[in-house]
């Protein structure tokens, strides 16, 4: 689904940021809150607005890994898979979830813009292992099962 490019939208950003280099990041922070990814057509347009190479901007949004280059779904599904949710079968759930929605770590999104499914190296919850989030609320102690289950439910409610 192509969403379409409102540039009032970007100079609202631009402006609170005072159009000013410094706030580059906090910028392309805005810009991904609003469309989930940074659009290119948005990074050629703020680098014009604020007098900097579009190189700069890129080397920006590269540098910092929470910035992304391609679209995301409405939801992003992220499965951990550090020591301590891989032990205890972070993988299988994993591999499930891509199954069922048929994405692949080179194709990470539904055609239908959906969900994302990402892989991190620790969520920070490791008590609760094996941890998986949905746009960043956090599931315990997660089974294929239960993923399945929840994938289901998030369907369903973005669907009412
Ligand atoms: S290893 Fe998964 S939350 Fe820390």
């Amino acid at each position: 689904m192509e969403q379409k490019t409102d540039f009032a939208e970007v100079d609202k950003i631009l402006a609170l940021n005072g159009n000013e280099q410094r706030n580059l990041i906090t910028i392309l922070q805005s810009v991904q809150a609003q469309y989930r990814y940074l659009p290119r057509e948005i990074l050629e347009y703020i680098a014009e607005k604020m007098g900097i190479s579009l190189a700069k901007i890129y080397s920006v949004a590269t540098f910092y890994e929470n910035f992304s280059l391609d679209p995301k779904g409405k939801y992003i599904i992220k499965i951990c898979d550090g020591t301590a949710c891989h032990v205890r079968k972070s993988i299988p759930i994993l591999e499930k979830v891509r199954e069922v929605l048929g994405v692949s770590a080179q194709n990470p999104t539904t055609d239908d813009m959906m969900f994302t499914v990402e892989t991190v190296s620790c969520l920070g919850a490791c008590g609760l292992a094996p941890v998986m989030t949905v746009n960043d609320k956090v599931y315990p102690a997660m089974t294929p099962e239960k993923a399945i289950e929840l994938i289901k439910s998030v369907r369903e409610g973005a669907a009412e």
